[in-house]
């Protein structure tokens, strides 16, 4: 009977581990290498079970023989010291940080000819651990930068919440509703210029500064791990805006929005009820391609915003300036529309098909908030940002809880409209 060696870490044991566990046990009597806790907090979180717990479901595992421990992330000294004539693993350390591993694991088998045989990798298996993983560690600026593009590549609609502050970032971060036996949560977050003035108290003008919103970005991301699509307005005078772009691109931001106005921007869903200058097309151009040739990282996205159906200047007029934006280099297109209906996003859709391009379609449905994803899915738009009801929803509470202190005189009738003290102090990690 030959003896095969088996390294893992068997933390929420899976498919994928049964599957290795059954193809070595094909090839003879299996020993599982089982990584001590130190051995995994070596490279990521500790593991959830810990050693022992571990253990116990491994050594009862029908194909396994025995389970030793591995001390390190390093399979030399166990196998120095088992001198298997197999060792088995899954092809997916062949790329990535574990190559370095795979190639002193061949070397040392070879002092003995022991063979390694590499298991296909279970594709997709894993997801909700390093999901779990992944949020428990935080992330890196490039890890969620790369977020957006890894999730347009893998969904064809994303929903995006608008957040304003830390708090609502965790609702992004951490919300998630049963649908249909779906779990249903938000893929990113949305820096509304909107929002972000408004919980200042300041108007939606590009009044508040970039640094400003820039330390506002830094606070939610302290909490966070999802990517993020910031609102930048029009971003400013093309001088200055190649700097937000490198500002956003460094805190790890996934994309920028700018819309296609000059002068002092007003907010959209006010339409022509105030004065608002759309720029040209060759203007709006060279800020597309200057911020683009100013990027760093491939995947940093900068979203050109059309503001011709705000401005009542035609589908036709939307239709140009989108193409020309796509020509000179966005990476994607919001449409933006105030009527409720939402048919002429629905029309504008239809006719970004014809442009064939794979730069993803944005909508921002807060006047037309009746139609459901599905129809958006079905229409090609691939991003849906719901752009300012947390705030919507916090004013009137806030306001309303006010007015009961001061009728009553005391904060006791206020009490229902609040959460309590304990769910407060639970809410944050590390408050207890
Ligand atoms: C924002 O959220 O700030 C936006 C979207 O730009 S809108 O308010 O609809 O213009
Ligand atoms: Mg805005």
């Amino acid at each position: 009977m030959k003896r095969v060696y088996v390294g893992m870490s068997a933390d929420l044991l899976h498919p994928g581990h049964i599957n290795i566990i059954k193809e070595a046990a094909k090839l003879g009597q299996v020993t599982v290498g089982l990584l001590t806790d130190k051995a995994i907090a070596s490279y990521k979180r500790l593991p959830y079970l810990d050693y022992n717990q571990r253990k116990i479901v491994v050594e009862n595992l029908g194909d396994v023989y025995n389970v030793i421990a591995q001390e390190t992330l390093d399979y030399r000294p166990n196998l120095e010291a088992l001198k298997p004539d197999i060792i088995v693993h899954g092809d997916d350390w062949r790329v990535g940080v574990q190559s370095k591993v795979r190639a002193q694991v061949i070397k040392t088998m070879g002092q003995w000819d022991g063979k390694l045989v590499e298991i296909p990798y279970t594709q997709g298996i894993s997801s909700t651990k390093l999901n779990k993983s992944f949020k428990d560690q935080g992330t890196t600026p490039d890890r969620r930068r790369n977020e957006l593009r890894r999730l347009l590549a893998a969904k064809d609609l994303i929903r995006i919440l608008e957040v304003h502050s830390g708090l609502s970032g965790l609702i992004a971060e951490n919300v998630s509703v049963d649908v249909n036996g779906k779990p249903h949560s938000f893929d990113g977050m949305w820096s509304s210029s909107l929002t972000d003035s408004t919980a200042k108290g300041k108007p939606d003008i590009e009044a508040v500064d970039m640094t400003s919103r820039t330390s506002a970005v830094d606070n939610i991301f302290e909490v966070t791990t999802k990517p993020m699509i910031f609102d930048a307005d029009t971003g400013g005078k093309t001088e200055h805006f190649v700097f937000t772009v490198r500002t956003l691109e460094r805190l790890g931001v996934s994309a920028v929005v700018i819309e296609d106005k000059i002068g002092l921007k007003k907010n959209s869903l006010l339409g022509n009820d105030v004065a608002q200058t759309q720029d040209s097309i060759e203007g709006f151009c060279n800020k597309i391609r200057t911020a683009k040739n100013g990027l760093i990282s491939d995947d940093f996205m900068i979203i050109a915003r059309c503001e011709s159906l705000i401005l009542d200047k035609g589908m036709d007029d939307a239709v140009e300036r989108t193409k020309a934006y796509l020509e000179a280099g966005a990476d994607g297109i919001m449409i933006h529309s105030r009527l409720a209906d939402g048919a002429e996003i629905m029309e504008y859709a239809k006719l970004y098909k014809d442009f064939n391009t794979t730069c993803p379609l944005v909508v921002v449905p807060s006047s037309f908030d009746k139609i459901k994803e599905e129809e958006f899915r079905k229409a090609g738009i691939n991003i849906v940002i719901y752009a300012n009801h947390i705030l919507r929803a916090s004013y009137p509470a806030m306001q309303k809880v006010a007015q009961t202190i001061l009728a009553n005189e005391r904060g006791f009738e206020a009490r229902e409209q609040c959460m309590s003290i304990k769910e407060i102090l639970e809410i944050i990690p590390g408050t207890v």
